[in-house]
């Protein structure tokens, strides 16, 4: 029986360009993810989108003089593009500014009213006298009243990672030109989060297979207890708040992005012509739904998402939150305002998807923060992809094609080396997809990799360039069991580095598709036809690093 598997990335806010940062800790162990079960013949899908609304975009937009929706659906735009330029395999990317969210939206939101969930409160909030409107969340900065980070934010400390509201925050004052906001009475809608306590406490202390950090740290905001939020905003970028009175205020951002990973399924059902498709991830009981993101968005999906899932009833809770730590640049966090990134746009313009994707699965920042540098990616281009996976794939493909009239050749009897081989094959099958199920990325990479090692070494071995001027038919023994390695090749490293697979795949002169052959070895028959090998990766001179770094400085100039 195949799974129904629901992987469900985090909603970038569209306030800019996706830089590395942002895709290193969520899309591309998702899409390793998703890919991998699709081969494995689960039913799986991604869905996400841009989160439209939020204080990132609006911001920008007040910056610029424009409504925040011509920045939203100029970044939507550009992010879409990116995430289909790396190859991540969404099955839906859509955005939170569509009829069919609000719907969606709105319906859970008064669904959980009708519960008992929701309460109207007077709140004091920020209020700009200089701007003449409140700030909310990420408009105000001061110091965290729980650890003392100055740079707290509105709506979270990145210092200790808690979720705060403005009130909470001590020595308040704009982002926007560092005024003293003045508190004024206002009145909002309020999520009784507090009710879910200590379903919350049984439902993650039970979750024995999350990853240590995501589930210590939500345990320990379960510890200092749930606090009521305000979920609605003064604001007029947003979903509209389904209850007389309150025309002029906005459903809060994090309240109604994470509905979308319900809103999209929903859309991208529909989309398929089969409405209902989305029932049998959220609401059968064995569907899996995993959630990947930022470790600053722990608290949203192990505690208000399934709260607000709990509340609505029926829904599948997160069958795992696999959240990631940051990839720093140069040993410092990406910036924006800095100009400290690598932006994807600048990056797809000079390289290939495939070479970032392999650097970002073997340094992926799963149990600590990790750092991307020029030097390591021409590094690990040239040494590990170039060197070891498309050196092997090369030279195998190119000495059979010259030396066996580019058809596949007959084996003989098989020698113990070259049955070893070929269970390297078998091991490495079940060592990546332990991995992959395990969300273990890293390690996943590592065991495909040792495939290609092994290739390496065999060929080394036997030397088919010299034992095909001795025994022929030995020297094609050899080159089948290579291109059986080759053919498994293809298969675990798809998840990684798909481009490279499928060509692969259409040298090994394969019809259909990579996807259609499934998680297993597929066998190459002798005397199929073999296209004519070209390299799958390009070797970078040392001089990039110095290039890419000059780049740096001189955007960062210009930008000052
Ligand atoms: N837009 C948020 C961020 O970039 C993430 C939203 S994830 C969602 O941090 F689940 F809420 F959509
Ligand atoms: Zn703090």
């Amino acid at each position: 029986m195949p799974r129904s598997i629901l992987v469900a990335v985090a909603w970038p806010y569209v306030n800019g360009p996706p830089h590395l940062g942002h895709i290193a800790g969520m899309n591309v162990p998702a899409d390793i993810f998703v890919r991998y079960h699709r081969l494995a013949g689960n039913d799986a899908i991604m869905v996400s989108g841009s989160d439209m609304h939020g204080t990132p975009t609006a911001l920008r937009a007040a910056d610029e003089g424009v409504a925040p929706s011509v920045v939203a659906e100029r970044y939507h735009a550009v992010w879409s593009k990116c995430l289909s330029d790396m190859g991540f395999s969404y099955d839906i990317y859509t955005h939170t500014d569509t009829e069919n969210h609000r719907e969606v939206t709105q319906d859970l939101f008064l669904r959980l009213a009708e519960g008992g969930y929701l309460y109207e409160s007077g709140q004091t909030m920020p209020y700009s006298v200089t701007e003449g409107r409140y700030l909310s969340d990420r408009f105000v900065e001061g110091t965290c009243p729980h650890c003392g980070n100055d740079g707290a934010r509105g709506d979270q400390c990145d210092g200790c990672g808690r979720t705060l509201d403005p009130s909470d925050l001590l020595n308040i004052r704009s982002k926007r030109d560092g005024s003293t906001p003045e508190f004024r009475d206002t009145v909002h809608q309020f999520f009784r989060l507090s009710a879910f306590q200590d379903a919350l406490e049984r439902w993650v202390s039970a979750r024995e297979d999350w990853r240590v950090g995501v589930r210590m740290q939500t345990l320990s905001w379960l510890r200092e207890g749930l606090r009521d939020r305000a979920i609605t905003r003064d604001i007029d970028w947003g979903v509209p708040v389904p209850l007389p009175g309150y025309e002029d205020k906005r459903i809060y951002v994090w309240f109604e992005a994470v509905i979308g990973y319900l809103s999209a399924t929903k859309e991208w059902a529909r989309r398929q012509g089969e409405p209902d498709a989305w029932e049998r991830f959220w609401l059968d009981p064995d569907g899996e739904t995993y959630y990947f993101q930022g470790k600053d968005n722990i608290p949203f999906h192990t505690l208000i998402w399934p709260a607000m899932l709990m509340g609505y009833g029926g829904l599948n809770l997160p069958t795992d939150v696999a959240a990631n730590e940051y990839l720093n640049f140069r040993g410092r966090e990406f910036s924006k305002s800095r100009n400290w990134a690598v932006w994807l746009p600048d990056y797809l313009e000079r390289y290939e998807a495939d070479p970032l994707r392999y650097f970002l699965a073997s340094s992926m920042p799963e149990t600590s923060d990790t750092d991307f540098t020029w030097e390591g990616f021409v590094a690990a281009n040239n040494n590990e992809l170039v060197a070891t996976f498309g050196n092997f794939v090369h030279r195998v493909l190119t000495i059979t094609y010259r030396n066996f009239g580019g058809t596949v050749p007959e084996p003989g009897e098989l020698a113990e080396v070259d049955r070893a081989a070929l269970a390297a094959c078998d091991t490495a099958l079940s060592d990546v997809s332990a991995a992959i199920e395990a969300r273990r990325f890293r390690d996943g990479l590592r065991a495909a990799m040792s495939l290609a090692q092994h290739g390496n070494r065999y060929v080394d071995q036997k030397a088919p360039w010299s034992e095909v001027k001795r025994d022929r038919g030995s020297a094609g023994t050899t080159l089948w069991t290579a291109l059986n390695l080759v053919s498994t090749l293809r298969t675990v490293m798809h998840p990684f580095v798909p481009l490279a697979s499928e060509r692969i795949h259409e040298m090994l002169g394969a019809g259909g598709s990579v996807v259609e052959g499934g998680w297993a070895r597929q066998e190459v028959a002798a005397h199929a036809r073999l296209q004519p090998s070209r390299p799958l990766f390009r070797k970078l001179d040392e001089s990039v690093v110095e290039e890419e770094y000059a780049r740096l400085e001189g955007s960062a100039a210009r930008s000052v």
